[in-house]
């Protein structure tokens, strides 16, 4: 996508019309008045609207009791605030914000409504999180004053928010709405109207792919979470994030990227979610998802090896990161290795075994490939100095006893073990492969930029590295490979390899 021009936010004289009150109106109300705009918000449940604002005045001073806002600022911002009752009060408006429920006739109604109420320069934003914002705005006469404006939950707290323009937004609607997030304190970024935008369509990945572990028996829900948090760095592992989110909307979004790319596989939902969904197992809120939350219910614990006594011999290869982190962490535990080069990408070489770091390949496949029957295969860490647990796969045909000095040398470095099946791709290499294939394409297809797509998985998720970027840290070259060898195996469009990923490693310019 092209770089939008500059414009000017709208000036805080502008007064802003919230409709819809519940969860996000309510915070986008908070958030508006809280810059200085005077803000109308209305509801078409009786009362619902006053509600908000009481709800909303009160945060205020609790943000003022706390030191967080000055006292005459909480109550200028409480001031600026009003329920309203007719659509009618909105009519001097310069900016609506629509968060109703989400459906698109109902979305269509209240525009059309509006259109014939406001002044023809009255912005109007939606924020949608799946439906078109160019469906959205097709039946208005002025289809080019309307742009999403997608604030993520909860919306005073979330920095991110995708500005999304539709097939007839005027570019300076879009860049008036960037400006205006960015003075609200928001970090703003452009889309295009497709289906998930930005983050709903790049996150699809870190549930998919850890539903297709589950599925084919690469370890257990609490194993694959503690893999993603303490060797990803994620914040929340996808199944308990999946359970926080709930499994009806979680597999609600999935569905509707799914049914918008006509079926693209890429986004095919999991028949492991549908049972959750058709069990009313929704996670969290419900009492059980893939953990049971029900009172006395036991917490699974992540599986770890049992200790293994530290190898006798250990040579570490190249300079790779695994590599160097391994030196480190056996270096600062007081543990003798041997330094060298290798003419191969192994890390290194344990009383028999040989370790690599995942390319995609399983360890059967690597080891039948390479004749080195030892192979022992590492998962991705998002730095390996620092995790504290990493996935490991053991070819079928390696010893018992090599695959238990493989073992013992990441225990020796400090970190726990988990043994997945031989599963090709592990765990975290290929959850951050498949995100960072479905970020370049997003780029590709002109979605948004690469800045834009990084920021909104940092910000709107809270990833711990955009996707791009991790892409690059892990090198293009080797995130390529694992997708290629991910789609050798499985023989799946799932796994096709984003056009944009493939000329970067060709050209090696930076993606991110
Ligand atoms: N909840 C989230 O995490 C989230 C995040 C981003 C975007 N969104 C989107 O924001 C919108 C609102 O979501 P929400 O979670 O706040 O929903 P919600 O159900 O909490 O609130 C919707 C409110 O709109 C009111 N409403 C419905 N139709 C109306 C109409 N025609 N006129 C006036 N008021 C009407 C309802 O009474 C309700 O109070 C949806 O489009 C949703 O997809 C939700």
């Amino acid at each position: 996508m092209s770089a939008p021009s500059v414009s000017a936010a709208l000036p805080l004289s502008a007064r802003i019309a919230v409709v819809g009150a519940g969860a996000m109106g309510t915070g986008i109300a908070q958030v508006a008045a809280a810059a200085g705009h005077a803000v109308s918000l209305l509801d078409n449940r009786p009362d619902a609207a006053a509600h908000a604002v009481a709800a909303i005045r009160a945060q205020f001073a609790r943000l003022a009791d706390k030191g967080q806002l000055s006292a005459d600022a909480a109550q200028a911002a409480a001031s600026r605030l009003q329920a309203v009752t007719e659509l009618a009060e909105l009519a001097d408006a310069d900016l609506v914000i629509e968060a109703i429920v989400e459906n698109l006739d109902a979305k269509q109604a209240l525009y059309a409504a509006l259109e014939a109420l406001v002044g023809p320069d009255c912005l109007f934003a939606t924020n949608t999180s799946s439906i078109s914002v160019t469906a959205i705005a097709a039946r208005l006469q002025r289809p080019e004053r309307l742009a999403g404006l997608h604030f993520f939950n909860p919306a005073p707290l979330m920095a991110l928010v995708e500005i999304v323009s539709g097939l007839a937004t005027d570019p300076a609607v879009a860049n008036t709405l960037f400006a205006t997030a960015a003075a609200w304190g928001k970090t703003p970024v452009h889309a295009k109207s497709t289906p998930g935008f930005i983050v709903n369509r790049v996150a699809r990945p870190y549930y998919a792919e850890a539903l297709r572990l589950l599925q084919e028996g690469a370890a257990d829900i609490a194993t694959l979470d503690a893999l993603l948090r303490e060797a990803g760095g994620f914040r929340m592992g996808p199944f308990e994030l999946m359970d926080l989110i709930g499994h009806d909307v979680n597999f609600a979004v999935t569905q509707s990227v799914w049914r918008a790319f006509y079926h693209d596989p890429r986004f095919t939902p999991s028949l492991i979610q549908q049972e959750r969904v058709d069990a009313g197992f929704y996670g969290k809120k419900t009492g059980r998802g893939f953990y049971d939350y029900r009172d006395g219910a036991v917490r699974p614990l992540p599986h770890s090896e049992a200790a293994q006594p530290q190898p006798g011999t250990i040579v570490l290869y190249g300079s790779s990161p695994a590599s160097q982190a391994l030196a480190q962490r056996l270096g600062e535990r007081g543990v003798a290795f041997a330094q060298a080069q290798a003419s191969d990408a192994r890390v290194a070489d344990v009383d028999g075994a040989t370790l690599f770091v995942s390319d995609g390949r399983s360890a059967t496949q690597r080891a039948h490939d390479s004749g080195i029957a030892n192979t022992v295969l590492l998962d991705l860490a998002l730095d390996y100095r620092q995790a504290s647990r990493l996935g490991v796969t053991v070819a079928e045909g390696c010893s018992d006893s090599a695959a238990q000095a493989a073992i013992g040398l990441l225990q020796a470095a400090g970190l726990a073990v988990s043994r997945l099946r031989d599963v090709p791709g592990l765990a975290v290499m290929r959850t951050v492969a498949m995100l960072a294939n479905e970020a370049a394409d997003a780029v590709n297809q002109s979605v948004c930029s690469a800045t834009a797509v990084d920021a909104a998985m940092r910000l709107g998720v809270n990833y711990p590295l955009g996707p791009l970027a991790w892409a690059e840290q892990i090198g293009v070259g080797q995130v390529c490979a694992v997708l290629s060898h991910l789609a050798a195996s499985y023989g799946e469009d799932r796994y096709r390899l984003s056009p944009l990923l493939q000329h970067h490693a060709l050209t090696g310019k930076a993606l991110s």
